[in-house]
C-alpha cells in the first residue's frame, strides 16, 4: 500500500537509491555525488536533521535565508521510497512568489502512475488536520506540464504569475488551493 509517511531508517537504501537515479530533494538544484555520499555515509544523522530544522537555509544563489517551521512527508510501498512533500507552514517573503506552501517530487521510476497527484490530494487532508491554513500557496514553473496538471487536478486555482527568482527567463505560477 503506497502511504505518505514522516522519513524514517527504513526506507534510508530506498531513498538513497532515488537519489542515485535522479530524484533530488531540492527540485532546483540538482543532487551531486558528493551530497548523496553524505548521505549514505550517516542516514541517521540525515533523519535527525528533520527533528533539528536549522533557522537558516542556503537559498538557490547560495545566499542565507530563513527556514521557516516545516514537515517532510515520504510517499513510501512497503520500504520503497517514492517521493516526498515538503510542507511549509507559513510563507516568508521569498515563498510569496516561488515555493509556496507545498512542494513536492516523485522519483524518476515511479512517475507516471498518478502519485504527485494523490501525494497531494493527501497532503492536502494532512494540512487540514494539522496546521491553521484554510488555503495553500503552490508555485509551478509555467514549463511544468505534469505540475501544473497534478495541481490542477487538485483544485488549484490560477491567480497570478512572477518571473522565477531563481531562474532568469522563466515564470512561476501561482496557484492557491482551499483546505
Ligand atoms: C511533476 C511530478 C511531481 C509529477 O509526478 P507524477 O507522479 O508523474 O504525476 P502524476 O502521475 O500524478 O500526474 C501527472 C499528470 O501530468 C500529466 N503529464 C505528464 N507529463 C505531461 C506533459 N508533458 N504535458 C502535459 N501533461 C503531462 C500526466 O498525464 C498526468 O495527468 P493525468 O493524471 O490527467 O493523466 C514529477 O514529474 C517530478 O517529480 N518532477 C520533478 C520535481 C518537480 O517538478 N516537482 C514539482 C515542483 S512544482
Amino acid at each position: 500500500m503506497v502511504t505518505l509517511t514522516a522519513p524514517a531508517r527504513a526506507y534510508m537504501p530506498s531513498f538513497i537509491d532515488a537519489m542515485r537515479e535522479g530524484f533530488s530533494r531540492d527540485t532546483l538544484r540538482p543532487e551531486t555525488p558528493e551530497a548523496i555520499a553524505v548521505v549514505a555515509a550517516d542516514p541517521d544523522a540525515y533523519l535527525a536533521g528533520f527533528g533539528n530544522p536549522p533557522s537558516h537555509i542556503t537559498l538557490p544563489d547560495g545566499s542565507q535565508g530563513e527556514a521557516v517551521p516545516a514537515t517532510m512527508l515520504w510517499c513510501v510501498e512497503g520500504d520503497t521510497f517514492l517521493g516526498s512533500v515538503g510542507i511549509r507552514h507559513r510563507l516568508n517573503a521569498n515563498l510569496e512568489k516561488v515555493g509556496g506552501h507545498v512542494g513536492y517530487a516523485v522519483r524518476p521510476s515511479a512517475r507516471g502512475r498518478g502519485l504527485a497527484s494523490a501525494m497531494l490530494a493527501d497532503t492536502l487532508v494532512w494540512i487540514g488536520a494539522n496546521l491553521p491554513l484554510k488555503r495553500v500557496l503552490l508555485t509551478v514553473n509555467a514549463e511544468n506540464p505534469a505540475s501544473i496538471r497534478v495541481v490542477e487536478k487538485n483544485g488549484g486555482v490560477l491567480t497570478g504569475q512572477v518571473p522565477h527568482l531563481w531562474r532568469p527567463g522563466e515564470t512561476a505560477l501561482h496557484y492557491w488551493i482551499d483546505v
